[in-house]
């Protein structure tokens, strides 16, 4: 992609002719699938229906966020409630791709009730480049299932519409400000959500630890940033890891769960470096979460491995 208004119209266009009728999109309101809602309504104005689905695995405060933003973008939208649903079907699961296979056949049953709803079998998504190639389409073994891509049983009555998927995010990015979508550089988040930044069993307290965990890792790196301590960095969150740690708490010895911090600067998420955390930055969350926490997280570790050889998210 070369220039970015260009590629606004050429969407619009291809857009118009694979979608006749009506189209419901997927929109998580990360900056892939807001490009993608935001074409489509511009392309098919009333024809058009983005859903956003509260899966109960989102970060602290999201659905008010998310439709903060979207209030903002102008776009038209419907917020679905599916905790109960997602948490039923992840029950026992401790394996990353079944885990992200199980959430993907979630997304998609609940996408083909509300297509139906609105009278059609088009599905539009925000997949870009490295979500397919990650996913198998162009190498030879599949390094990760992405949500969005390896969820689509080949017997869904769906029909994918897909205007991204030839773009990188930082090409995402340009076009997401060549359409005036407020903050295009704020990090990525996984479509899997919090179930992928915690190893192993997914239930709803361990959710409820990570994102507690999570808001802290945001918070202090953004004032970081602010206060200029440090550069902002591509991505950064926390991970629960599986196991119990001993920590003490009083006199007793206790046993916790450890977190994880992973902080990385990439420019398109197929290559990342460990960002350098500044110490101070760093005591603050590890206090700060073990506070927070108390007697749930008793230990949190940082992470320092570049990709590859590991990803950016631990699953
Ligand atoms: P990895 O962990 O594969 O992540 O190095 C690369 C980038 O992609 C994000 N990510 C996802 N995004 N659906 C998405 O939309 C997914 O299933 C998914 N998995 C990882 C990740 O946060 C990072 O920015």
């Amino acid at each position: 992609m070369n220039d970015p208004a260009q590629f606004v119209a050429d969407a619009l266009v291809r857009l118009r002719a694979e979608v006749p009728g009506k189209a419901i999109v997927a929109a998580s309101g990360g900056i892939d699938s807001t490009v993608a809602a935001l074409l489509t309504e511009r392309a098919l104005g009333e024809r058009a229906r983005a859903i956003f689905v509260d899966t109960g695995l989102l970060r602290e405060k999201e659905v008010d966020r998310v439709s903060d933003l979207f209030r903002q973008a102008g776009l038209r939208f419907e917020v679905v409630t599916a905790a109960d649903r997602f948490f039923a079907t992840l029950e026992g699961v401790g394996d990353p791709e079944e885990k992200r296979r199980r959430i993907g056949a979630a997304f998609i049953r609940l996408f083909e009730a509300e297509a139906e709803r609105f009278g059609t079998d088009r599905l539009v998504q925000g997949t870009i480049a490295p979500d397919w190639i990650e996913s198998g389409g162009a190498l030879r073994d599949t390094i990760k299932t992405h949500h969005n891509v390896g969820g689509v049983p080949a017997d869904s009555k769906l029909r994918l519409v897909e205007p991204l998927r030839d773009l990188y995010k930082d090409e995402v990015r340009a076009v997401a400000r060549e359409l005036g979508i407020p903050s295009p550089d704020r990090q990525p988040f996984p479509g899997p959500g919090l179930a992928v930044r915690v190893a192993g069993p997914v239930t709803p307290d361990r959710i409820r630890r990570v994102r507690v965990a999570n808001a802290v890792v945001e918070e202090e790196i953004d004032r970081a940033v602010a206060e200029r301590a440090m550069r902002p960095p591509w991505q950064y969150f926390a991970v629960l890891l599986p196991g119990l740690t001993v920590g003490v708490q009083g006199d007793n010895r206790v046993h916790g769960e450890a977190v994880s911090v992973r902080v990385v600067d990439s420019v398109d998420a197929m290559t990342a470096t460990a960002a350098e955390l500044p110490r101070p930055v760093a005591q603050r969350i590890a206090e700060r979460i073990t506070r927070s926490l108390h007697g749930e997280v008793v230990r949190v570790l940082y992470d320092v491995t570049d990709k590859p050889p590991a990803t950016i998210e631990w699953e």
